[in-house]
């Protein structure tokens, strides 16, 4: 991680190495945070945070859900968003605010303590699309389930959420895979570890419904209405561990991976192994939309 710029902490902006919390914050030990993942990309016209009010509602619909009380209103977040990343003079950088339960009194019940914020930026050019901008990841089908609603608020982007991802992930990895896809408690495709999926089979295009307990992820969202502005549309059904095996096509999708490309699912080889058409014209349009070269949808950027 390169230290750049500086990390705004409850309202001031720190230097990054300074950034520092306690070690006996409450979230630390008790996953009580809720956070964001955001882009700003280094458009022709300058540099520009992608879908930022879409961003700043789901930080805040993940603090209600879990009863956090948000010490700032929606127009400081934003405000403090835009100003981090002026301040970290980079062009281009991923985005993480983050709200959580801070130090003060230890134990369960997270509420006798401050709720703190941070917003941080950083260089991160291939997020977590390494394996799949370019040729295509090599997915497993994680032992693990999917956590879902019954259990804690899946809609939420909570910490809490993330121990059971990152099971998935490690499994994955430690198998020489890049990546997991998760199935929920009833045996329907779910999400990855930390991104949608979509599966292209005779060109139809299809992704699980938010019911099979994927987060409600914003570049799914952008995905789906770049298809249908171009006249395509996007089948929402449940989809089984099979319909992966036979698919032509796999991608996924997150602000970290952006588009990426899905070659292999287990032993198995989707469609020729190869990035598929489909995926590689989506990942060239969702670019251009993010760099601002569609006018289409010049008002997800909020330059900076
Ligand atoms: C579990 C999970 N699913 C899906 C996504 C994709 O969401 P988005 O496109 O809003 O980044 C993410 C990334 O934030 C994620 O962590």
């Amino acid at each position: 991680m390169k230290e750049i710029g500086k990390i705004w902490m409850n309202g001031k902006l720190v230097p990054f190495k300074d950034a520092k919390v306690h070690v006996l914050t409450h979230a630390l030990h008790y996953s009580t945070s809720i956070f964001e993942g955001i882009r700003c990309y280094n458009t022709p016209n300058g540099s520009a945070v992608f879908r930022l009010s879409e961003h700043i509602d789901r930080f805040f619909k993940s603090s209600k859900l879990y009863s956090m009380k948000m010490p700032y209103s929606k127009k400081e977040i934003s405000k403090a968003i835009l100003k981090t990343v002026k301040t970290s003079g980079l062009k281009e950088c991923y985005i993480r605010p983050i709200a959580y339960y801070g130090y003060g009194t230890m134990g369960l019940t997270p509420t006798g303590n401050k709720v703190d914020v941070s917003i941080a930026c950083w260089e991160w050019a291939m997020g977590e699309s390494k394996a799949g901008k370019f040729s295509g990841a090599k997915c497993k089908v994680s032992s693990w389930i999917k956590i879902d609603s019954r259990s804690q608020p899946m809609q939420a982007k909570a910490a809490a959420n993330y121990s059971n991802a990152a099971l998935a992930r490690v499994e994955a990895l430690e198998n020489g895979y890049d990546e997991a896809i998760m199935l929920n408690l009833n045996g329907k495709v779910a999400e990855g570890s930390a991104e949608n999926i979509f599966i292209v089979k005779d060109d139809i295009i299809q992704t699980p419904p938010l019911s099979a307990g994927g987060l409600e992820g914003i570049t799914r969202d952008s995905v789906i209405q770049i298809i249908e502005e171009n006249g395509g549309f996007v089948i929402e059904r449940d989809l089984e561990r099979d319909d992966l095996y036979g698919a032509d096509e796999i991608f996924m999708t997150g602000t970290a991976a952006e588009v990426k490309s899905v070659t292999q699912i287990d032993k198995v080889k989707i469609g020729n192994a190869k990035m598929g058409k489909i995926t590689k014209a989506l990942q060239k349009s969702f670019k251009d939309v993010a760099m601002g070269k569609d006018e289409r949808f010049l008002s997800w950027l909020t330059f900076i």
